[in-house]
């Protein structure tokens, strides 16, 4: 039986040949004999070697050790952790955090929920503690991929600070987060920077001439035209390009209290829309990227896409559309 397998083609510009160790390189999909019934679907993309396409997004599903885990555990081809930075004090999750939209009228209690909105920032939990737990999965499961996500502040030495410790940890990648919607914008976090090209040039060349591992840059769908932070990502020597993340959105607006959705103590703030409603959405984001990248860029880069997928067919349309890999949240 024939199935679509990945092979690594040879082309790498000349900030990539500076990290890339050998076979480090980005996958072209050829056919290839599959073994003993099972379908070969085994990937690798930027040198990574993974048994499947299919990636565990940053976010719940990669808060702690426990639930990156079970992703290996479960046969995810790869991990990407929830989103760390220098100082998680700085950092306050509140609860409620969720807002949902149900695919019955009026939100009727018992409808299928299609859509989520949160107002999670990132990571709660120590740096030194994430990186530990980083560290036991890889001495755990060394073939398996581990990602960190990463964010940080507009600034130089943090940045280099961050990518060097999270380094040392083992990941075998980065993912930046240039997309979280309710980052921190005032200290220049997450979709702050995302939104702005001439920023994110800066910060994307800081990333690049100190990390030594495959760099994916993670965009937000909060832009007129995604491919313009895309472009830049990958000509400052990005390896990758995820998207997209989280929409924003007002969930809704409670009649009863008058407050919108989710309020904390009377307050609440605009969040992040996901999951199955936005998959339209990340699909027509996804093409523009995959679009502009054949015709732009053919030294490998490639393409993790992001948004409400629930199932195989889901995952299925993004490969279509030109996916290196897919990520799942659920
Ligand atoms: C509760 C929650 C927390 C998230 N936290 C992060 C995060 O820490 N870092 C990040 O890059 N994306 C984060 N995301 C965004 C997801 O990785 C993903 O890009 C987005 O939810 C769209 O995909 P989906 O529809 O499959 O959920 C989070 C999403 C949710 C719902």
């Amino acid at each position: 039986m024939e199935s679509l397998t990945l092979r690594a083609s040879t082309a790498a510009s000349p900030l990539q040949r500076r990290r890339l160790l050998p076979g480090r390189q980005r996958a072209t999909y050829v056919r290839a004999t599959a073994s003993a019934g099972e379908p070969d679907l085994s990937v690798r993309v930027n040198g990574l070697q993974m048994p499947n396409p299919f990636v565990i997004g940053s976010g719940p599903p990669g808060t702690n050790y426990t639930v990156m885990k079970r992703a290996f555990d479960e046969g995810w081809g790869a991990v990407i952790a929830k989103t760390v930075s220098l100082d998680a004090e700085k950092v306050i999750n509140v609860t409620p955090r969720y807002a949902k939209l149900r695919a019955e009228p009026n939100g009727a209690a018992m409808g299928r929920i299609i859509g989520w909105q949160n107002i999670e920032l990132i990571s709660d939990r120590p740096l030194e503690t994430m990186l530990n737990e980083f560290k036991q999965l890889k001495k755990e499961y060394p073939d398996r991929i581990l990602i960190g996500s990463i964010m940080e502040e507009y600034n130089k030495a943090a940045w280099h600070e961050l990518i060097e410790r999270v380094e040392e940890s083992g990941v075998d990648a980065l993912e930046i987060n240039f997309s979280c919607p309710h980052g921190m914008p005032e200290r220049k976090m997450g979709a702050a920077v995302g939104q702005d090209c001439d920023l994110l040039e800066e910060v994307c060349g800081w990333i690049n001439e100190k990390a030594t591992v495959p760099v994916w840059a993670k965009m937000t769908p909060n832009i007129t035209d995604i491919t313009q932070p895309a472009r830049i990502s990958l000509k400052s020597g990005c390896e990758g390009v995820s998207a997209i993340n989280t929409i924003m959105s007002v969930m809704g607006i409670n009649l009863k209290t008058l407050r919108p959705e989710p309020c904390v103590e009377g307050y609440s703030t605009p969040g992040g829309y996901s999951a199955r409603a936005v998959h339209p959405i990340a699909l027509a984001k996804v093409m523009q990227i995959a679009r502009m990248m054949k015709e732009e860029f053919a030294d490998g880069q490639s393409l993790s896409a992001i948004g409400g997928v629930e199932t195989g067919n889901d995952a299925a349309e993004f490969i279509l559309l030109g996916a290196d890999t897919v990520q799942v949240n659920y």
